[in-house]
């Protein structure tokens, strides 16, 4: 067990879901610190019935503190990770700016966990995108070896922080009433339309959250083989993100086999069956730590690609939940030592 706790950026739209997860999941700690900037610093969070104050984040923060799960802006990240790593504290990081250093695991525990106990201070969970992404991959990938995907991703504005929430309901809202609105955290409007870039233009084309789906998938699976081809797109949706991917692999899987196999892999739930209606939606998964998967079907345009739809909350099982399971890893590891 870890004696003394902190969540890093506590206030924000992760924040807020790692604190419920927490509470939720009976995580073990003697003491919990909540740190955020400057703006929440001094204000009050309610966890398990008591009232805490939150913290400013500096490098004294980290004094004493054993283990920090973060989810800050990637800047924020760069800077307060050695803080804590230079005070012998083990940092669970949620945002983009560790995933890639070579020193630094990007876990999802169902995949990979023994990464998880190979770090050296800094523990980085993925983004959330790939998450669900690489979840529904694996049953596929340990059966028919995957040797490409192409994904298009429906993303829910949560997935852009609390300003990401308070813009579709305020954007949608004005664009109701016929008013101006003026967005906080996206370019365009946000409300009865649809954003394709998501993160800034990265690489021929492509966006940098669109290559962070396929660094982070080859580096999840340790193997730089995998090849992604990512379209990412802002939807207006409020949470949970949702996915159409087609996997080609190296032996063919045909639609019966995939159902079986994903209904086989803990953290996955299929609701498949087009003719009644049922497949998964953003509305209905949202506030449940599974990776949905429906629409299971076989291409028709190539002899072993299989493709289907896969819907997730990007708070949960994008983030919150994945950032407390590698927590979690780290409790048990110290339990079997
Ligand atoms: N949203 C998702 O679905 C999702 C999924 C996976 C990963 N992530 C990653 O998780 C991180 C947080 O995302 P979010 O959606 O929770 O964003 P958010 O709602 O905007 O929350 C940001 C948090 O960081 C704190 N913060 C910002 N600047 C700070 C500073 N200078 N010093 C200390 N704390 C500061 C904020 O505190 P204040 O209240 O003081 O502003 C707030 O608690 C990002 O790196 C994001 O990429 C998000």
């Amino acid at each position: 067990m870890f004696d003394s706790i902190a969540i890093v950026g506590a206030t924000g739209a992760v924040g807020t879901l790692i604190r419920q997860m927490l509470e939720e999941r009976n995580f073990p700690y003697e003491k919990i610190t909540f740190l955020a900037s400057e703006r929440s610093a001094g204000t009050k969070i309610t966890f398990k019935g008591e009232d805490h104050t939150v913290e400013l984040l500096r490098p004294e923060a980290f004094e004493g503190i054993d283990l920090a799960i973060g989810s800050t802006p990637d800047p924020v990240a760069a800077e307060f990770c050695p803080w804590a790593v230079e005070r012998n504290c083990i940092v669970v990081d949620e945002s983009g700016y560790w995933r890639m250093d070579p020193k630094v695991p990007l876990v999802v525990p169902e995949i990979n966990p023994d990464a998880a106990l190979n770090h050296q201070g800094i523990i980085a969970s993925p983004n959330c995108s790939t998450t669900q992404m690489v979840l529904a991959m694996k049953p596929l990938h340990d059966a028919g070896i995957i040797r490409r995907v192409i994904v298009s991703t429906y993303q829910a504005t949560s997935g852009a922080g609390v300003q990401g929430q308070e813009d579709l309901v305020a954007g949608s809202r004005a664009f109701l009433e016929n008013e101006d609105y003026k967005y906080q955290v996206f370019a365009h409007p946000i409300a009865f339309n649809l954003i394709p870039q998501i993160g800034s233009a990265k690489h021929e084309g492509y966006t940098s959250e669109e290559m962070k789906m396929v660094f982070e998938t080859q580096k999840i699976f340790g193997d730089d083989s995998i090849q992604v081809c990512p379209t990412c797109v802002r939807v207006p949706v409020e949470n949970c993100h949702s996915e159409s991917i087609l996997v080609e692999t190296e032996k063919k899987i045909t639609a019966a086999e995939a159902r079986e196999l994903f209904a086989a892999t803990p953290g996955i739930k299929v609701i498949d069956n087009l003719a009644a209606g049922e497949y998964p939606m953003p509305a209905d998964c949202s506030g449940d730590d599974a990776v949905f998967i429906g629409r299971i079907r076989e291409d028709l345009s190539c002899d072993n690609g299989l493709a289907f739809w896969c819907v997730s909350d990007n708070l949960r099982k994008g983030a919150a939940t994945n950032a407390v399971q590698i927590a979690e890893l780290l409790v048990r590891s110290q339990a079997a030592v």
